[in-house]
């Protein structure tokens, strides 16, 4: 397996939800490590024990210093601790604009209600007083503005007759101790999914003019142009053959450039039994480190090499400026 992810979380408070990161943490296979625990409270409770698991600690009170000199020491000390993600549990503070698009897709956060109900503070007790049958806790990325970024998992709660907003609370934190620490394995393991992988080459294939998705020989495959007259121009291919790795087969120019490609990166590109002998590369998806950026233009590089006359004539005009 490859390396684990490594998680700053983010606290203000109890820590329970850091607790049940930690623990899910020491399961085998799991795919992140716990590398600091940060408060704004000294006293904050979740301190004390992530200490006693051996983890390292930052506190720094927010008196008296401005938002973004906070996030700045904060942020310092996530990236001394070598963390690549920061995971939010129960962080009582709102955050700078600038920190959190740094951390852009590297940031969640857990709000405890359905998102997009109930943004912001006093969740339980707004729910409660709207006669809501249920209540609830939503996983989230976190950008600029309040817990409106995109949900990555939710567990719905019910509100059970007599409920207060303490005794809901303590119920869907139940809930969140399940749900959190599935979900921050999921996100930070998604890159080597092959259902993730597929929808983000999905997208960017179907996104080319006239294209459309067909199997071939098991393996999902992209056309260019009508139904029979069609060709492919990617497949996408769990196991390749002789191959290991999750990949992407487009066509380059020929056999000159597949071997330039195999010898200057052979961690990434190689050549697929069969499709290789026409010039065809397969691409190593499944990399913490992929550029979608890379595989957009790859894909475009193989629909023109294949779509009809009609679609690509506009584009070698627009070439020639
Ligand atoms: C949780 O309910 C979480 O949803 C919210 O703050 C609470 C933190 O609780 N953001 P704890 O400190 O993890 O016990």
């Amino acid at each position: 397996m490859a390396d684990k992810a490594r998680i700053a979380i983010l606290i203000s408070g109890a820590g329970t939800n850091m607790a049940a990161l930690v623990y899910a943490s020491r399961i085998a296979d799991c795919p992140y490590e716990v590398v600091l625990v940060a408060a704004n409270d000294p006293a904050a409770g979740g301190l004390a024990l992530a200490q006693a698991e051996g983890i390292p600690t930052f506190a720094l009170p927010h008196k008296g210093m401005t938002r973004e000199a906070h996030d700045a020491a904060m942020e310092a000390a996530v990236l001394a601790a070598g963390a690549d993600h920061i995971v939010l549990a129960g962080y009582m503070r709102i955050l700078s604009d600038g920190f959190v698009q740094r951390w852009a897709g590297r940031m969640l956060n857990i709000h405890p209600s359905l998102l997009p109900l109930y943004k912001g503070l006093d969740t339980h007790a707004r729910a409660i007083a709207a006669g809501e049958s249920h209540g609830g806790t939503s996983v989230h990325l976190v950008t600029p503005e309040l817990d409106a970024g995109e949900v990555l998992a939710q567990i719905a709660v019910p509100i059970v007759p007599g409920d207060t907003p303490a005794t809901l609370a303590e119920r869907v934190k139940h809930a969140e101790h399940q749900l959190y620490p599935r979900a921050v394995a999921d996100y930070v393991s998604r890159w080597r999914n092959p259902s993730w992988l597929l929808a983000q080459l999905r997208a960017r294939a179907l996104a080319l003019p006239e294209t459309s998705e067909q199997k071939s020989f098991g393996s999902a495959g992209f056309r260019v142009g009508g139904s029979k007259s069609g060709k492919y121009f990617a497949y996408f291919s769990e196991r390749p053959h002789g191959h290991e790795r999750i990949a992407l087969l487009v066509k380059t120019s020929g056999m000159d450039e597949l071997h330039a490609l195999i010898e200057d990166q052979p961690d990434i590109y190689f050549k697929p039994a069969f499709y290789g002998a026409s010039g065809w590369v397969g691409i190593v998806l499944d990399r913490p480190d992929l550029d979608w950026g890379d595989i957009e233009t790859w894909l475009q590089r193989s629909w023109r090499s294949v779509a009809p006359k009609r679609l690509t004539r506009l584009m070698n005009i627009a070439d020639q400026f």
